[in-house]
């Protein structure tokens, strides 16, 4: 098996700190390493870090090789896509390299994995990846998170007959409306896709070939001769190229305490809270606040009487927003590019 960790994203939803040049995956949350370190932590149980290959760009390089050096895995492989092309390429990339340098062939087992999440019961998740690897044959695997909210910013797993530890997949929706995702929410079938694939390079090549010709004549060319012509693949993720088309997928169960964090009220939710439920760092005073988050970073911040208040202080900004809200953070990035 080889793990094919995608480190190349720029999130914008974590506004402002997690911005074009240090998104998401760098960010050190739910514990002293970054979220791509703790990525790669998750999956030594089950494979040396010569079998790890990380997708990234020229701009993250520095601080890949920090986050691998930090959990000591510096054997790692890293690849460097020349433009990014969302994950459906990246992916292509990752397996081309398996198979040119690392010796993967047909039968190999792909697990591709973002960088940026959060796993809170990594031995459910090493459990999880084992059954995906029974499962897989000739079958895209994806891992299902019982959702609790019609959140929009998912893939929604319908799931069918059960078969050993899987799910047949009867439908897979990027990305929903909002009331779409109430409605699946409501059916009670339907699982989010946490982001994670499972694949043989044979299954995974056949699919790009029914779905995607373009990324899979990419995928037949050499890794060398794929570089020279990345840029000219369609830019399309994962999920859009393959699981809303293919018509074998299955799911496994993820009961792993996993979290996307895909914005403040989020990370609220997973960091520690003082009595007053405020999760606080940095250099704050807060008066009568509560159920808060408080993210200092150069200066004092008082606070008097905030309830349900998000503030996260950087260099440039001072984000203040109310919880519950945060995910309204993408109107000001895209206002702070329409300014330029
Ligand atoms: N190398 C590389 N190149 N990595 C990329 C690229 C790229 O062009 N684009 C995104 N990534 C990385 C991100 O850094 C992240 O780790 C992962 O791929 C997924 O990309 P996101 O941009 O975060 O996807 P998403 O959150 O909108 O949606 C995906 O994850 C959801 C769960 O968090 C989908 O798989 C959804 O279906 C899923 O529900
Ligand atoms: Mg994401």
């Amino acid at each position: 098996m080889k793990i094919i960790i995608l480190a190349g994203g720029g999130g914008t939803r974590l506004f402002p700190l997690s911005r074009a040049n240090y998104p998401k995956q760098f960010l050190k949350l739910g514990g002293p390493h970054s979220l791509l370190a703790q990525t790669v932590a998750r999956f030594l149980p089950l494979v040396a870090a010569k079998d790890i290959v990380i997708v990234t760009n020229h701009d993250h390089l520095h601080h890949v090789r920090a986050e691998l050096s930090a959990c000591s895995a510096t054997a790692a492989h890293i690849i460097l896509e020349p433009v990014g092309r969302n994950t459906a390429p990246a992916v292509a990339l990752a397996a081309r390299y398996c198979i040119d340098k690392l010796g993967a062939d047909d039968n190999e087992l792909l697990l591709v994995t973002p960088s940026d999440h959060l796993v809170g019961n990594p031995a459910a998740f090493v459990q999880a990846i084992r059954q995906a690897s029974t499962a897989a044959g000739s079958r895209i695997v994806t891992f299902g998170v019982r959702p609790d909210k019609p959140e929009t910013g998912y893939g929604y797993i319908q799931a069918g007959a059960k078969q050993g530890d899987a799910y047949i997949v009867d439908s897979f929706k990027e990305k929903p409306d909002a009331q779409t995702a109430e409605r699946y929410l409501k059916a009670g079938n339907y699982y989010w896709n946490s982001g994670l694939f499972a694949f043989t390079v044979g299954t995974f090549a056949d699919e790009l070939s029914r779905h995607q010709p373009a990324i899979h004549a990419g995928l037949e060319q050499s890794y060398e001769a794929l570089l020279e012509r990345f840029a000219d693949l369609p830019d399309i993720s994962l999920d859009y190229a393959i699981a809303e088309k293919s018509d074998r997928i299955v799911t496994i169960p993820l009961d792993a305490d996993w979290s996307d964090i895909g914005s403040w009220d989020a990370i609220y939710d997973v960091l520690p809270k003082d009595a007053a439920g405020n999760a606080i760092h940095g250099d704050c005073l807060p008066v009568s606040c509560r159920d808060s988050l408080i993210l200092g970073h150069s200066r004092l911040i008082a606070g008097i009487g905030l309830e349900d208040i998000l503030v996260v202080e950087t260099d440039d900004v001072i984000l203040v927003a109310k919880k519950g809200e945060s995910q309204k953070v993408k109107e000001i990035v895209a206002e702070l590019k329409a300014r330029g």
